[in-house]
């Protein structure tokens, strides 16, 4: 019914208005604490324990990473990988990630711009990012892109409720249910799509987490 009167599946321009990397830049001093808060660290943790052990000598990157929160639980579950990239829009969200996660690399590039020397990643990340951007199916179809054959993608996505219509005025991301989410993924090529609901508070709400596997 809610999903009737509000098209969750198209972002908008956030309600404060102004571009979305100066949004960011100036939501990054807070954004770990906020998060936190929230219970996202905890649904992040639990959605990493819920991928499997990845290669010995895994390269991972997170796309969109924000304060490096989604890189980090990776690190927690599965320790420090052999190669780890972090990319953002954000200069000020790098430079927070940057200070916890010292030992990545980390890149100012959107969603759809390759460095250059940056190779297919075992496994990839992304926690509420596509939601903002236009396309999303191509931005699945480049985050497909980034995936090694056999490697992983591992999601967060907002997912449409009345708290995601509160979220979504403050910073106008889409939302798509699992029915959605899913097609998305099979037509950017992924294969065995795993739904990992949050079990705890406003994530529970909120947002879903995803594995996908590039065959
Ligand atoms: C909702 S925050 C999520 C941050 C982090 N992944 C997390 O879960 O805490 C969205 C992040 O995506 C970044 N972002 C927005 N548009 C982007 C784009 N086109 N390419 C890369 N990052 C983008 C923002 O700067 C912000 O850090």
């Amino acid at each position: 019914m809610l999903s009737r009167l509000i098209p969750f599946d198209r972002p908008r321009p956030p309600a404060r208005g102004g571009a979305l990397q100066t949004i960011y830049d100036a939501a990054a001093t807070g954004w770990q604490d906020g998060i936190s808060k929230l219970g996202f660290l905890a649904a992040y943790a639990d959605l990493m324990q819920a991928a499997h052990a990845p290669p010995s000598q895994p390269r991972v990157l997170d796309v969109g990473t924000g304060t490096g929160a989604f890189a980090g639980a990776w690190v927690d579950a599965h320790g420090t990988p052999a190669c780890l990239t972090l990319t953002d829009i954000s200069p000020a969200m790098l430079d927070t990630a940057s200070a916890r996660l010292p030992q990545a690399r980390t890149i100012v590039a959107s969603v759809g711009k390759t460095p250059d020397d940056l190779p297919p990643q075992d496994v990839v990340l992304c926690a509420h990012v596509i939601e903002h951007l236009d396309d999303p199916n191509a931005s699945l179809t480049w985050l497909f892109e980034r995936v090694a054959p056999g490697g992983i993608l591992i999601l967060a996505l907002s997912r449409p409720h009345w708290c995601t219509a509160l979220v979504r005025w403050r910073w106008g991301n889409a939302a798509y249910t699992p029915e959605h989410a899913r097609t998305m993924l099979a037509v950017a090529g992924f294969t065995d799509i795993a739904l990992h609901p949050f079990t705890h508070g406003p994530p529970s709400r909120v947002s879903h987490g995803y594995i996908a596997r590039r065959p």
